[in-house]
């Protein structure tokens, strides 16, 4: 069995299949660095919480790592900024390295296929995807599985638009990008992503009101809705404005990057759109009379949200996943069974000789 993994700014999921049903195992990808005291080694002594001591000092990963900030009064911190692993966090590559062990566990066996999600490299941002790749794939290789690159916006197609044929364009509003990919019986024709995501949103919105990023973020989670009441000079009415201001911009780009040639004539594109981003009610209505008012190169057909948006990069690299194991499956039996045939022949061949 192979699995999927979706290695997210905020969000690092896993899936794999147990019979009918798909499996997934999520951990924020954040952790707090604590100083080592008694009192912590009793709390942490006590639970399950993931952790890692190294010398005078404590890290606790993964959800855990926001209720220990709050009680020891520090920050926490991400492994990743902006879709990849951050260049200025020291520590980024041993906290990501014990999530990751975490959400996938080990192999089942040894050199289990394994899918994860990479962003296509950014239009707007001159940093490059690869070195985030690369240090991904060989942590995962380390723990003994196959791993696989698959796009961001790649596995958004896979899992959601299988009873389109695999054709339409798929977006991942994610924390720190967003993902586009528009592909054409599942060969991806246009992808990019650009490094704005939920955490712009929520700093414009924290830098616009005078509040704390963080009190932003929860106001966004909690209850607000991309409704068209709207609230003048509160968090909430800068919330709107700035979601509207992405998915312009993601337009913009769509418009910039796609080209026309690689369209069908009369193809209706259908849409759709997952990631945390995406959540708040009202936000593929917002998003379909936007691209409605726009000057796009191609009609669409409508614009759906994943079932469920966290989940669905993380399910479309497992379903990645399992087509290969499976397209590999038959292609040995194939070349098993023509060899078979061929040896059948060629013994034929010899009887009749003799
Ligand atoms: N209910 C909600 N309403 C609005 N935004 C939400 C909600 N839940 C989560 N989010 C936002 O979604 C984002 C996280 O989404 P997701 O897990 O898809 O991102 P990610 O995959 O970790 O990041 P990326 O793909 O950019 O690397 C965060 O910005 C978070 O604040
Ligand atoms: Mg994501």
């Amino acid at each position: 069995m192979a699995k999927g993994l979706d290695v997210g700014t905020m969000n690092l999921l896993s899936a794999r299949q147990e019979g009918d049903e798909t499996v997934f195992v999520q951990q924020r990808n954040s952790f707090v660095e604590i100083d080592y005291s008694d009192m912590a080694d009793q709390m942490l002594s006590r639970s399950d919480v993931l952790h890692i001591r190294k010398d005078d000092q404590v890290y606790i990963v993964g959800d855990d790592a926001l209720n220990f900030a709050n009680i020891f009064n520090e920050e926490t911190r991400r492994p990743m900024q902006a879709g990849i692993l951050s260049s200025d966090e020291k520590s980024a590559i041993p906290m990501i390295k014990l999530i990751t062990e975490q959400v996938v566990g080990d192999p089942q066996y040894p050199s289990e296929r394994l899918f994860f999600s990479v962003p296509a490299d950014p239009i707007d941002d001159d940093t490059s995807t690869l070195y985030h790749q690369k240090t991904v794939e060989s942590l995962l290789s380390d723990m003994g599985y196959d791993p696989e690159p698959i796009n961001e916006g790649m596995a958004v197609i896979y899992s959601e638009l299988a009873d389109k044929e695999f054709t339409g364009l798929g977006i991942s509003f994610g924390a720190g990008m967003t993902n586009v990919c528009l592909s054409y019986y599942a060969v991806p024709v246009m992808k990019f992503s650009i490094a704005r995501g939920g955490d712009w949103i929520d700093e414009k919105a924290a830098q616009a009101t005078g509040t704390p990023v963080d009190k932003v973020t929860s106001v966004k989670e909690e209850d607000f809705a991309l409704d068209f009441e709207t609230d003048v000079g509160g968090i909430e009415g800068a919330l709107s404005i700035y979601y509207d201001n992405l998915l312009d911009y993601v337009i913009e780009n769509i418009i910039n990057e796609v080209d026309e040639e690689d369209i069908e004539e009369g193809l209706d594109v259908p849409v759709v759109v997952t990631g945390g981003t995406s959540t708040p009610d009202g936000f593929e209505e917002l998003f379909a009379e936007r691209l409605a008012e726009a000057d796009l190169p191609f009609s669409i057909q409508g614009v759906d949200r994943a079932e469920n948006p966290l989940y669905s990069v993380a399910q479309g690299a497992l379903v990645a996943a399992r087509s290969e194991e499976e397209r590999d499956g038959t292609a040995t039996a194939a070349a098993a069974s023509a060899e078979d045939a061929d040896e059948a022949e060629a013994e034929a061949e010899a009887e009749n000789d003799d």
